[in-house]
């Protein structure tokens, strides 16, 4: 399973990266507006996450119909080889999807919320679909049971479209999606650094520190 940072912060991504568990990054309008309002251009910000990160990279377009969306995908692939396109699941980002799928520039289908929308987006040619599981559970709804349903239906037909799980908020969300059998998690750092943690095993280094302690390091070989 592949994890992603679910951020346009640099200092997040540089940590991530280190711990060497970081596959790529996504980052929507609102994470990037986060990082730039009064500071900052797009351009650099997006050329410095691509140097930090040696993986896919989505970055999302803002236009809505289909020519539009094309163009600026096409822009911001010129960034990186590893750029990403993200394109919302509209009608106009079905067709965005198909002509970027002919001209060899990975996508991204976001705003996934059915299985119908994964199905159209998958058969659109999009690399990976990224259900929003956080915004489902927001509404009552299970996100996690559509994840279950796309992964059914994607292995019943042979799709080859990733399912990349957004909109997680919890480390549950992750070892659900890790149990279900998706391809990709994208999360926020705050998720990110909670995974690897357990007070067990603060308590066990802080046991072993202590007792060996005790030891008289004279009497030690080395
Ligand atoms: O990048 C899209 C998604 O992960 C956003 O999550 O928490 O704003 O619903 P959230």
């Amino acid at each position: 399973m592949k994890f992603f940072l679910d951020t346009a912060n640099i200092s997040e991504i540089e940590e991530g990266v280190s711990w060497g568990c970081v596959d790529g990054v996504t980052t929507n309008p609102t994470l990037i507006s986060k990082e730039l309002v009064g500071k900052g251009d797009f351009k650099t910000l997006v050329r410095k996450i691509l140097d930090v990160v040696d993986g896919p990279v989505s970055l999302e377009v803002t236009s809505t119909k289909a020519d539009d969306m094309v163009r600026e995908g096409k822009k911001l692939r010129t960034l990186g080889d590893n750029v990403v396109v993200k394109i919302p699941t509209t009608v106009e980002g079905l067709k965005a999807l198909k002509i970027l799928k002919s001209q060899k520039i990975k996508t991204n289908a976001t705003l996934v919320f059915s299985v119908n929308q994964a199905l159209m987006v998958a058969k659109a040619g999009a690399s990976y679909a990224s259900p929003f599981v956080g915004r489902l559970d927001d509404i009552s709804e299970d996100g996690m049971s559509l994840i279950e349903d796309i992964r059914e239906v994607y292995d019943n037909y042979d799709f080859e479209t990733e399912i990349l799980v957004a909109s997680v908020r919890h480390p549950i969300h992750v070892k659900e999606a890790a149990l279900i059998g998706a391809d990709v998690a994208t999360m926020p750092f705050e998720v990110f650094k909670k995974l690897i943690s357990h007070p067990k095993t603060d308590e066990g280094i802080k046991r072993f520190m202590d007792d060996w302690g005790k030891i008289d390091k004279k009497k030690l070989m080395f």
